[in-house]
């Protein structure tokens, strides 16, 4: 019998980069934005179809090497089999995906969730969330080098998520998000796509080379955390876009930003958004900024007016 599962994109409100170098941050999940799996019996070993790219790999016939194109699609099913420890059953498993690759939403952490929790559901297995989480952080790491875990920890639990890394045999400090007010937010796309990779590269190479700067960067960027994880809690969204305007202005000295994020975050502060910045890698992608629910539909004709390829918008419901 087929199984479909799904995962959700993710947005970063706080903290990119910081959250790296061990500083708190803030994410939320894009529920309407998803990824999916789907796994069918097959005859003749396990098929890769990744039919957004018209790409189809049979990795029982062809293993996919190491740094080429499919490679972290192998490896998730193959982590997920070792998991579960069962004889691997003839399969082909269909990736469809909604997200926007290299584009600051989660894309990979995304997929990758999908088809750990499709192929152990597939072999009858249900993975814990904490156990899909392991497994899907290997594959960031697959994609990323050193990714902080953010991304997985937010799309694989699927809720907002107030995050910080921790030494790597500590678990990593998961705490849900409070949100004291329901709250309304638009997600813009640059067009450019950019790779995660290397913006945290080069994030290391510039704080190797002048760390007293950059440590004070990361502090700075904490201290808005921390203050906007209060504002949250508070349901004070005027509070959350003044620190979201002020953390952007943080990750432009960084040298993550561009003319093209920052026009879009222009043109969401004039048309009336309590707040707005950069999401993700940045150096193109995604911006995120959070609206009066009066002022939405005004905001969202003024990012599509200025260019931005693709406008979402979500909502971060009070919590009880
Ligand atoms: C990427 O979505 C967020 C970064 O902070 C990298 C990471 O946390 O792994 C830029």
């Amino acid at each position: 019998m087929a199984v479909e599962v799904s995962a959700p994109a993710k947005a970063i409100l706080f903290g990119e980069h910081a959250v790296v170098y061990r500083k708190p941050a803030i994410a939320i999940p894009l529920s309407d934005l998803r990824a999916r799996a789907v796994v069918r019996p097959a005859s003749d070993g396990i098929t890769i179809s990744a039919k957004d790219f018209g790409k189809r790999y049979n990795i029982t016939h062809s293993p996919i090497r190491e740094g080429q194109e499919g490679y972290a699609l192998q490896q998730a099913v193959l982590k997920t089999l070792e998991h579960i420890g069962v004889k691997p059953q003839d399969l082909v498993l269909e990736i469809k995906s909604d997200i926007p690759i290299a584009s600051g939403l989660g894309s990979g952490a995304a997929v990758a969730t999908a088809i750990v929790k499709a192929v152990a559901k597939f072999h009858g297995k249900e993975l814990t969330d904490d156990n899909v989480n392991k497994i899907v952080y290997e594959i960031e790491q697959i994609h990323h080098g050193t990714p902080s875990g953010i991304d997985n920890t937010t799309i694989v639990y699927e809720r907002p998520v107030y995050f910080k890394k921790r030494v790597w045999f500590l678990p990593n400090k998961t705490k849900h998000l409070k949100v004291g007010a329901t709250m309304h937010f638009v997600i813009a796309d640059t067009g450019i796509r950019a790779e995660t990779k290397g913006i945290v590269a080069d994030v290391r190479s510039a704080w190797k080379a002048d760390k007293k700067t950059f440590n004070r960067l990361f502090n700075d960027i904490k201290k808005i955390t921390k203050k906007a994880r209060k504002a949250l809690k508070n349901g004070s969204a005027e509070e959350v876009g003044k620190l979201m305007n002020e953390n952007h202005a943080l990750l432009e000295k960084m040298g993550v930003s561009s003319p093209e994020i920052n026009a879009l975050v222009q043109a969401a502060r004039k048309a009336g958004a309590y707040g707005s910045k950069m999401s993700g890698a940045g150096r193109g992608g995604n911006i995120i900024t959070i609206v009066p629910a009066r002022k939405l539909e005004a905001v969202v004709s003024a990012l599509k007016r200025v260019g931005a390829e693709h406008v979402y918008t979500t909502t971060l419901r009070k919590t009880s």
